[in-house]
This record gives C-alpha cells, sequence and structure tokens, in this order.
C-alpha cells in the first residue's frame, strides 16, 4: 500500500501552499484584520516560509481541506445562490448524481442545462495527468507499449488538477454560473470566513484572484481525502481481502467480465490490483471511443450540427483539429456506478442492463440503438463519418451483424449484478469465526 503512484494533483498542492505562503511576504497588508492575532500554524509559518517543515505544510493542507468541504456544499458561491458542488456531486451517491437527469440544471434561473452527465468524483486520485501517449509497466509488463490517449479529468481530459478543474464549473453559465468577484464576496460573508483566512493567511482576502486561487486549491484539497473520495470499502474489496464471499451470479458476472472473449470488460475497465498492490480502480483512464448513440434528449443536440467530440473538441480546445482524438472520450472507473441512474457521457442510457446489452449488442444489433432510417440504420450517429475509424473494434465490438452477441441476456444479468459489488460502504457480514472465541 506505501508505493501508491503519486497523486499528482497532491505533489502540486503541497507546493501551492508553500507559493501562497511566500507570496505572503510581499504584501503590505493595507487593512490589518483584527484576526491576524488569531494566526494558527499554518499562518504563523507563512511568516518565516524557509522555516516551513512537512508537518507545517501538511497542517496547512489540513486546514484547507477543512475549509474546502464547507466550500464544497455552500450554494452560496453560485449566480443563483441555489447550487453547491454537492448538488450536482451528491455525497450519498459516491459524488455523483442523485437523480436520472441525463444532464443536470444550473445557471442563475436553474434552468440552463448541461451537454453531459455528471460523472462520480471518487476515485480520481488514481487518474494520472493527461498525455498523448501513455506507457505503463503494469500493461502486460512492457512499458514500451504505447496506451494511447489516456488520463486527465473530466470526459474529455482537459485538465489535470482539481483546482483547475473547479473554475470549470464555478464560472460555467450553465452550471455555478459565479465570478472570482461574487465568490471572494461570498467567503468573506461566509460562517467559515475566519477559517479560510486561518488556513491561507491573513491576506487571502487582498483580492478578488487570491481569494478565488484559494477556493479552487481548498476544493482540490478537500477531494483529496481518502475516507471520503477512495474508501475502498466495496464488497469486492472485501472479497480480494479474502473477508467475504461473492454469489454464484456475482462470481458468474466477474468472470464474463474478465473473459477476453465475453464481456471483455477488464481490458479497459481494469479487474486486477496494480503490481505496486493498489486495488483495481476499474479504469485504464484510456481516452476511448466506443460509439455512444447521439442523445437525441439533450437540448444542446437540437442542433443536428451540433457534436460533442470529446478529446477533439468543441469544449476541449486544445486538441482541436487532430482528427485522431475525435469521438474519445476518458474511461470511467466503475467503482460505485451502480449508484448512477444516468451512464455514459451523453447520460443517454438509465440502467446499467441497457449499457452492457450496448457493449454486446452495438454490431451485432445495432437497430436497437440506432435510428434506421428508410431502412438503414445511422450506426454511430453521434460521430461524423471521417472519424469513424476511430471507433474501438475489439471483443465485445468485434462482430458482425446478425452474429451472436459476446453475452446472451442472462450472462448480461450476471455482469450487473457483479457490478453491484463495486459500490462502497459493504459491511462485512458479521459471522462466528471460525478460530477460536478467545480474542
Ligand atoms: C450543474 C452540475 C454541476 C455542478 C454544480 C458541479 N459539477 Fe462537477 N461536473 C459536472 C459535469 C457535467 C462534469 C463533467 C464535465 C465534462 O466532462 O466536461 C463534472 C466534472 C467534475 C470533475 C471531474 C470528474 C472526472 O471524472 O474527471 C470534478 C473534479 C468536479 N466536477 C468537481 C466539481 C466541483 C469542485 C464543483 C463545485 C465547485 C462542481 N464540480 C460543481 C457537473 C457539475
Ligand atoms: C475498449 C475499452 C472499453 C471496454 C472493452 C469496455 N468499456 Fe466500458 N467504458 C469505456 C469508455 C471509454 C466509457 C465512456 C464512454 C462514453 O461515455 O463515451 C465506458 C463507460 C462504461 C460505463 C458507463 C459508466 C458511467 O459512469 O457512465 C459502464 C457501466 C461500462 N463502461 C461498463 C462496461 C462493461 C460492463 C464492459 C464489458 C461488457 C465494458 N464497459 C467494456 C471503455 C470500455
Amino acid at each position: 500500500m506505501s508505493s501508491m503512484r503519486l497523486p499528482v494533483a497532491l505533489s502540486s498542492l503541497l507546493f501551492a501552499s508553500l507559493a501562497i505562503s511566500l507570496g505572503g511576504c510581499d504584501s503590505h497588508a493595507a487593512n490589518p484584520s483584527p484576526d491576524a492575532s488569531k494566526a494558527a500554524p499554518a499562518q504563523a509559518a507563512s511568516a518565516s516560509p524557509q522555516a516551513q517543515s512537512r508537518s507545517q505544510v501538511f497542517a496547512a493542507v489540513k486546514q484547507m481541506t477543512a475549509v474546502g468541504e464547507k466550500i464544497f456544499f455552500d450554494p452560496s458561491l453560485s449566480g443563483s445562490g441555489k447550487l453547491a458542488c454537492a448538488s450536482c456531486h451528491n455525497p450519498y451517491h459516491a459524488f455523483g448524481p442523485s437523480n436520472g437527469l441525463s444532464v443536470q440544471l444550473g445557471g442563475s434561473d436553474m434552468h440552463r442545462p448541461g451537454f453531459r452527465a455528471v460523472p462520480s468524483l471518487r476515485y480520481l486520485q488514481a487518474v494520472p495527468a493527461f498525455t498523448e501517449h501513455f506507457h505503463d509497466s503494469d500493461d502486460e509488463g512492457d512499458e514500451s507499449v504505447d496506451a494511447g490517449p489516456t488520463g486527465g479529468l473530466t470526459w474529455d481530459g482537459r485538465v489535470d488538477h482539481g483546482a483547475d478543474q473547479a473554475r470549470i464549473p464555478l464560472l460555467s453559465s450553465f452550471e455555478m454560473g459565479s465570478t472570482p468577484a461574487k465568490i471572494a464576496a461570498a467567503v468573506k460573508a461566509a460562517p467559515y470566513a475566519d477559517d479560510f483566512r486561518r488556513a491561507f493567511g491573513a491576506n487571502v482576502f487582498d483580492s478578488d484572484d487570491k481569494t478565488f486561487a484559494a477556493v479552487l486549491r481548498a476544493l482540490e484539497a478537500f477531494e483529496q481525502v481518502p475516507q471520503k473520495f477512495y474508501p475502498y470499502t466495496s464488497k469486492f474489496d472485501a472479497y480480494l481481502a479474502g473477508k467475504t464471499k461473492l454469489t454464484d451470479a456475482e462470481l458468474h458476472g466477474l468472470e464474463l467480465f474478465n473473459d477476453e472473449k465475453k464481456g471483455n470488460c477488464a481490458a479497459c475497465h481494469i479487474s486486477q490490483r496494480a503490481k505496486d498492490g493498489t486495488p483495481p480502480q476499474f479504469s485504464d483512464f484510456g481516452l476511448i471511443a466506443v460509439g455512444v448513440p447521439r442523445n437525441r434528449a439533450l437540448p444542446v443536440n437540437k442542433d443536428p450540427r451540433y457534436h460533442d467530440l470529446g478529446a477533439c473538441g468543441p469544449e476541449r480546445t486544445d486538441l482541436k483539429g487532430r482528427d485522431e482524438f475525435c469521438g474519445l472520450f476518458r474511461t470511467p472507473s466503475l467503482r460505485n456506478v451502480a449508484l448512477r441512474k444516468t451512464f455514459f457521457h451523453n447520460g443517454i442510457y438509465h440502467s446499467l442492463e441497457d449499457v452492457v446489452r450496448f457493449y454486446v449488442e452495438r454490431d451485432t444489433n445495432p437497430e436497437k440503438f440506432y435510428p434506421v432510417s428508410k431502412g438503414v440504420v445511422q450506426k454511430f450517429d453521434d460521430l461524423p463519418k471521417r472519424y469513424w475509424s476511430n471507433v474501438n473494434t475489439e471483443p465485445p465490438f468485434d462482430r458482425k451483424r446478425g452474429e451472436q452477441p459476446a453475452l446472451d441476456e442472462a450472462e448480461i444479468r450476471d455482469v450487473v449484478a457483479f457490478l453491484g459489488t463495486l459500490t462502497d460502504g459493504y459491511q462485512v457480514p458479521a459471522q462466528t469465526p471460525a478460530k477460536s472465541a478467545a480474542n
């Protein structure tokens, strides 16, 4: 366990906290705050940054984390005053949405629809920074294998750190619809304003930009609390630890999930521990095109010319014009997937059975998923034809129309039963200990 992959975001956070402390030196406090006397260790440390020890840095991170949690649940930062991060990322649903809407509503009037499904915020600590060419020693033991575009946050991998990500919903006109000035005013007026000042230093309210930057760092810090964001408390984790058994259906589902000739799900949603013993994340974080059908229920899709092409845009801009990235979305972890009511980047499906059916029948029975016009199936209807070569054709996507699907209905049910073992919060059933009652 000690050698988990270094969480990129956390290391940046530690440096960021040092940078804030350093920044504190050159500021001439125009309005000496009465609260300055309440200086806590983290703030005291900012007086002499050279002397800041690791433990002081960790104390500062702890304070940022506590205040980050409060911000995460605070709707007063939003333009409408009604939307918090937690409104879309509900802690009782693994920080995913609690309702079954394909996309959530937000903006100043709370009526503006988004264009993508809300992902869970759990297990993001394992997502590597985005790279076009990923080499992993865990991949068949050969680091020379190029696994292709991998990593980054959001469905298209366009940001690498929680702080950069948090800026997106806070400022988005269809999400929290706020501004740095409004956010700074809300934090100054919040019951946790003093805690915020203690965590980031007396001068954090000197400018709106400074306050806003600190809000983003606090949110990033909160998103890395292990117990809340990567607890590894699912039934499957208990099973891997030898503490519980899977039912026959769950076990059969796991076999089908792993079997290269059946579901082949584990090819992308990795189900085995990493070499260093890290529990499986159920994703290799690769960006892949699976040809999800167009969700015609989304308002944004009323415009037939609009296509959410994932990594090549239009939302993500740095890979614009790079055709090989069109239609690619980051493979999500399947941990806690059974808590969701909306699946895939455009939220088109609302049951796990439908998702698994899509995988195994996309190519054998495409008419079930795509519109049929004049007897012709409009396969991959959310992707312009010139990008079709990007669509994945590995098993179970390796069949032809009319062939036998890789899984039958009973097998689909078992895979779904297995996916249910990935939900956190499993209580290992009390058992009469087999050994002795002496302890
Ligand atoms: C209106 C709903 C909504 C609100 C409010 C919201 N989010 Fe999100 N969040 C989303 C959606 C939708 C995505 C996917 C965005 C994309 O792929 O472009 C997302 C993605 C994310 C991700 C990346 C997840 C991943 O799988 O890579 C993080 C982290 C995140 N949000 C954190 C936050 C934080 C922090 C806040 C509050 C400042 C917040 N969100 C507020 C809807 C919301
Ligand atoms: C070639 C890689 C690959 C394989 C194989 C694969 N998946 Fe996926 N999976 C993805 C990608 C990429 C997405 C996101 C696609 C999107 O939204 O555009 C995804 C999304 C999902 C989702 C939706 C999760 C969510 O939060 O919305 C589920 C459920 C899922 N996969 C289950 C499975 C199962 C079950 C199998 C085996 C039958 C499987 N996957 C095989 C890459 C893969």
